[in-house]
């Protein structure tokens, strides 16, 4: 019955109506999943709703862009109805929100209206696409355009005003990519991030870039905000509990993007971000993560869901297949680049508390580790997964970089036995590891480049099949002779590490040394730095440099250049010049190389 009432009201106010339907943020992510999206029904009520006056409205929080095609890219900007509150509890019929918030902005029946332009030029005059559109409390104010019509590998500048105003959002620029078939004619750049934690710390390796104005394009692997309630000397965001209802997880990316040196990332650079678990909850899986499992569980991932869908520069992906995220992008004939979801769209059940089968759920997880049916990506995803790395490799793509979220090679203590430490990642997995490398291997697809985050440490290895279960491959861990590509793991932003940001350098370094020992494949690790790395990536070589962020503390400049390692294209592993990373690194442990701090 509720489409044709809605069918009705849009009639009635047709025009209107669309200058809603222009704000993609209402899809957020689908409307075919009624918790998952602003009913029609419920816009076509607002299409007869008043405006906000210009003086009534702020751009709360900058201007992003993101997802960027060869001739388009998503723009985002948040337009609100005070300054004072940052979050709407607006939420969808029939669902009951789990606190009550006073704090709130009360829901209103007014709508912002919002015009773009998307220029050539900083000063904006050779406009090439604009558009209207209202935005409501449903959707916590947020407003989201595909800007189209652009020109290939080209830089662009926006800005959003409040409809006939001279009230102005800052200038944001943005980059499409090249086109598919295009020869790239400069070497496209990258800044590879995950982890960013607000109560541990200033993001002073999102600033860094943006001084230097050294990337094209930004990735993020996810955790770009934390569920917890925050408990810190330095600062903490609101709300002040962990986060639940749609109320909570707007309010946490709200305080999130008050940091100076994400906002102006997201001002300078297009984003190409995937969730891992934070995002949602600590250590999620399909149906379940810690703290939370069955119905509130699925809430609370819808909730979540909702606002990061909201407030991401991103495209919704394929609608019908609820919560997909995972997507890809082609870089000219440079490059293809995959971003999986290897967390939250269909992983199997991941360890939820315990270690190597004592206590929580471990030794339960321990007996199903090996099973052949066992997947990190659900079995839709690894399909298409594959069909992307041979359709790359197919059509000559000089590289394949694959963006996800958990450290992908086998990594081993190595005290009494050579099994993985850490069931939640891919060494929980063995199965689907075993069938990535089998596609890798049999197919004889060159040049990938498998990046990862969620460990707080950097971990850089050949791409080797040497993961101790079945399977296993010849390989050389000081020629690399064997290997099918890289992994590049990068450290966090800001959250703590692995052993504690307490121990001297000295100490995670032999911490380090014992880990590079005990792991053929793995090349280069440290324990010690918060960072990023940046990826030049020409058809030749690529080259990969880890800035270490010595002090997140406060709000600084200060980074250093850590370990840089070069692949040649062709070679499918870490190039030895003459050993791996150079032979020399400023922290960690070194294959083969000297540490010298
Ligand atoms: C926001 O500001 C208005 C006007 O100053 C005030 O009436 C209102 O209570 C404030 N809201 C919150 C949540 O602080
Ligand atoms: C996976 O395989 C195991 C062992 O054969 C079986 O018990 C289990 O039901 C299977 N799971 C699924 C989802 O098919
Ligand atoms: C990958 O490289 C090997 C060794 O150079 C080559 O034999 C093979 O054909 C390459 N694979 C593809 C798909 O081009």
């Amino acid at each position: 019955m509720l489409p044709i009432v809605a069918i009705g009201l849009v009639a009635a106010h047709g025009a209107v109506a669309s200058l809603h339907s222009n704000n993609l943020a209402y899809l957020s992510p689908s409307r075919r999943h009624p918790t998952l999206a602003v009913p029609a029904s419920h816009l076509a009520i607002r299409a007869a709703d008043e405006l906000y006056t210009p003086d009534e409205l702020e751009f709360t929080h900058g201007v992003a862009s993101g997802d960027p095609l060869a001739d388009s890219v998503i723009i985002w900007t948040r337009l609100a109805p005070s300054l004072n509150n940052t979050a709407s509890d607006t939420v969808p019929e029939g669902v009951v929100p789990i606190y009550d918030h006073p704090e709130a902005d009360q829901p209103s029946e007014k709508s912002a209206c919002v015009e773009f332009r998307i220029a050539s030029d900083e000063k904006l005059t050779d406009i090439v696409d604009k558009g209207t559109a209202y935005t409501t409390s449903d959707v916590d104010y947020t407003i989201k355009f595909e800007a189209a019509g652009l020109k290939s590998f080209t830089t662009y500048y926006y800005q959003f005003n409040v409809c006939n105003s001279a009230k102005t959002s800052i200038v944001g620029r943005t980059k499409t990519v090249p086109s598919k078939d295009a020869k790239v004619e400069k070497n496209i750049k990258l800044a590879v991030y995950s982890c960013s934690n607000y109560p541990e710390g200033y993001f002073n390796a999102y600033g860094n870039p943006v001084s230097k104005d050294s990337v094209d394009y930004v990735l993020h692997l996810g955790d770009y905000i934390y569920e917890y309630k925050g408990d810190s000397s330095i600062r903490n965001p609101e709300p002040d509990r962990e986060t639940y209802d749609l109320y909570d997880y707007r309010k946490r990316i709200a305080t999130y993007r008050t940091d100076q040196d994400l906002l102006a990332s997201h001002q300078k650079f297009p984003w190409i971000p995937v969730w891992d678990d934070h995002e949602v909850a600590d250590n999620s899986w399909r149906e379940g993560s810690v703290d939370s499992d069955g119905e509130v569980f699925a809430k609370r991932k819808q909730a979540a869901v909702r606002a990061y869908f909201e407030w991401m520069p991103i495209r919704q992906v394929e609608m019908d297949d609820s919560l997909r995220i995972w997507r890809s992008f082609s870089l000219g004939t440079l490059a293809d680049l995959m971003m999986l979801d290897t967390r939250q769209y269909s992983r199997d059940l991941t360890v939820l508390g315990g270690f190597a089968g004592i206590g929580g759920n471990s030794a339960e997880v321990e007996k199903l580790v090996n099973l052949d049916n066992r997947t990190i990506m659900g079995f839709n995803q690894e399909a298409w997964f594959y069909d992307q790395l041979s359709q790359s490799s197919n059509r000559g793509a000089a590289w394949r970089l694959v963006g996800q979220q958990v450290v992908f090679s086998h990594m081993t203590f190595g005290f009494f036995t050579t099994e993985g430490f850490n069931r939640d990642q891919w060494d929980g997995y063995l199965a689907n590891r075993r069938r990535v490398f089998s596609h890798l291997y049999d197919n004889q697809i060159n040049n990938t480049i498998i990046m990862s985050g969620d460990s707080h440490a950097s971990w850089v290895s050949d791409l080797a099949w040497v993961t101790g279960d079945e399977g296993d491959r010849p390989y050389d861990k000081n020629t690399g002779d064997g290997a099918i590509g890289v992994e590049l793991a990068g450290s966090a932003v800001s959250s703590t590490s692995p052993i504690g940001n307490v121990l001297p350098n000295l100490l995670t370094n032999l911490a380090s040394a014992w880990l590079v020992n005990k792991n053929d494949e793995l090349q280069w690790q440290d324990l010690y730095f918060r960072g990023y790395y940046e990826m030049d990536i020409g058809y030749d070589s690529l080259t990969a440099t880890f800035f270490g962020i010595p002090d997140v503390k406060t709000r600084n400049t200060k980074e250093d250049i850590i370990a840089t390692f070069v692949v040649i294209n062709g070679e499918n592993k870490l190039a030895r010049n003459p050993t791996v990373g150079g032979g020399t690194a400023k922290s960690g442990s070194l294959k083969n190389g000297k540490v010298s701090t």
